[in-house]
């Protein structure tokens, strides 16, 4: 990680804010937070419902405004870009979701060429990423089916070869395997890992899910209320002793896989099992 720390971070975020008011008149949303992604992290989100995640990532692309505060993705500062500017940052960005947004009456080429068609780019180019991109998920030969004919695992592959197709430097994951079950769960996370290791995209994902936090993210940020309220080093899987993180865990029966839902509860599995990380930090 040395190279990379040094170099400058894919996103930070300073100060921000996205505050709304519930029916009870308290403020909920995002309550001003920092947060700094070295470029090649992978970095989970946690925290309970509520807590804010989703309106924390969807900052980082703007689909939420900020009331204060600045969101900075490669060096670029987005809340003062114009709208053109914005519209070719967010190309560099790209998302997938728990319940993946496909388009159901395009075929998955066409899902994947999308958000390129869309940025006015070169044909030919979309017809190489396309192809590229379907490889790497393994589903190059799903290229003229339409989503309804697809699983649940494969659906969430095509929402990756789209997202990556534009080549991002950030890939936003909220809730990416959540709607899935473990053992494609498991294999989503292998995606995952690779898309960082080949491609070198910082990832940032929001999971309630400690399992995936564990396997797949080099960092962790904890959030409570709105804030980060703790921030931890998991690079070897393992969640410090004594963090917030661990006690909630404790709290709740789910520290370690022997007491989780986890995918990967084989006996003769030894824990961690964290095979994202010689791949990212290759
Ligand atoms: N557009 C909105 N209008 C009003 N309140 C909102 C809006 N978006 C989020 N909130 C509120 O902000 C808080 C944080 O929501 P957010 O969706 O970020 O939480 P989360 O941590 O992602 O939760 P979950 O794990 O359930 O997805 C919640 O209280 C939510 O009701
Ligand atoms: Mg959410």
């Amino acid at each position: 990680m040395s190279k990379l720390a040094s170099s400058r971070p894919a996103i930070e975020l300073r100060n921000v804010s996205r505050r709304y008011t519930d029916p009870g008149g308290r403020s909920v949303g995002v309550q001003p937070t920092s947060l700094s992604v070295p470029q090649g992290e992978i970095h989970g989100i946690i925290g309970f419902s509520g807590a804010g995640k989703s309106t924390l990532l969807r900052l980082v692309n703007l689909l939420e405004r900020p009331d204060a505060g600045e969101v900075i993705v490669h060096g670029d500062d987005l809340t003062r870009l114009s709208a053109a500017g914005l519209r070719q940052a967010r190309h560099r960005i790209g998302m997938i979701f728990q319940h993946f947004n496909l388009l159901h009456n395009q075929t998955v080429a066409d899902n994947v060429a999308l958000p390129m068609r869309i940025a006015g780019a070169d044909p030919a180019r979309i017809r190489e990423r396309v192809q590229v991109c379907l490889d790497f998920v393994g589903l190059a030969e799903k290229a003229d089916v339409y989503p309804g004919r697809l699983s649940g695992g494969q659906k969430q592959r095509v929402a990756i070869a789209r997202a990556l197709a534009p080549e991002p430097h950030v890939l936003l994951a909220d809730e990416p395997t959540s709607a899935l079950d473990p053992r494609t769960t498991l294999d989503l996370l292998g995606v995952l890992a690779n898309a960082n290791r080949q491609f070198g995209v910082t990832i940032l994902l929001v999971s309630h899910e400690m399992e995936v936090i564990r396997r797949l993210c080099h960092r962790v940020s904890v959030m409570e209320g709105g804030h980060i309220v703790e921030q931890l080093d998991i690079a070897d899987g393992r969640i410090p002793e004594g963090s917030q993180l661990a006690s909630w865990l404790s709290d709740f029966g789910a520290v370690g896989p022997a007491a989780s839902p986890s995918p990967a509860t084989d006996a003769d599995e030894p824990t961690p099992r964290h095979f994202a990380l010689e791949a990212a930090h290759a």
